[in-house]
């Protein structure tokens, strides 16, 4: 099995946090030898906002030179992606939607039976409707491509190191990891 994970947040917080543990949790799987683990980290990526001229359509790829092609290759070759992402004014990091946007160059290649999982962090409480918001736009766009959502977590932690205090919630994503 192929795992991507994707982070979409540009500081080592509790994303990267998040992403941690359940890495931590696919390592731990009885069949950890057989599953390929890779993680692209949106901050640094050089992905240059989509201008909608649909040149996409016969190309299969984006017409400016940026980096979407290889992601796009590591999501098409995955099996399984975790999408994380911090909440940026009630929706996900302009680096991870930056990405997100490029999927319409293989939208139809891409491919369709992939599990996803979804981790949303935020520093407002969880009865915000910034983790519906986000989680139903995770759900809209895997059920537009065919796939499957294995897990939405929603987590409440807002200083870079807040997650990593909370033991109960690193154990439940080593849990959603392991499961995947
Ligand atoms: C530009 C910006 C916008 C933010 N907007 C929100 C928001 O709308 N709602 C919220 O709950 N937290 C918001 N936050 C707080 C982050 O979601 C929170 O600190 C999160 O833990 C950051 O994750 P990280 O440590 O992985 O970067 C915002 C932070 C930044 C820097």
């Amino acid at each position: 099995m192929k795992v991507l994970i994707i982070n979409g947040s540009p500081r080592k917080g509790n994303t990267l946090t998040a992403v941690k543990a359940i890495t931590r949790g696919i390592e731990s799987r009885t069949d950890a030898a057989d599953i390929e683990i890779t993680q692209i980290d949106a901050e640094g990526k050089n992905i240059l906002p989509c201008k909608g001229c649909n040149a996409c359509g016969s190309m299969s790829r984006c017409i400016f030179a940026d980096d979407s092609p290889e992601i796009n290759e590591a999501v098409e070759a995955a099996d399984a992606i975790i999408f994380a992402t911090p909440v940026y004014w009630w929706g996900v990091t302009a680096q991870l939607k930056l990405i997100i946007d490029k999927f319409y160059a293989r939208a139809t290649k891409l491919g369709s039976g992939k599990k996803i999982g979804t981790v949303v962090i935020g520093g407002a409480e969880l009865d915000d409707p910034e983790y519906e918001i986000i989680q139903k736009q995770f759900e809209c766009i895997a059920e537009y491509l065919g796939w499957e959502v294995a897990f939405a977590k929603s987590i409440f932690a807002n200083d870079p190191k807040d997650l990593s205090q909370m033991e109960d919630t690193l154990a439940e994503l080593e849990k959603l990891g392991a499961e995947l």
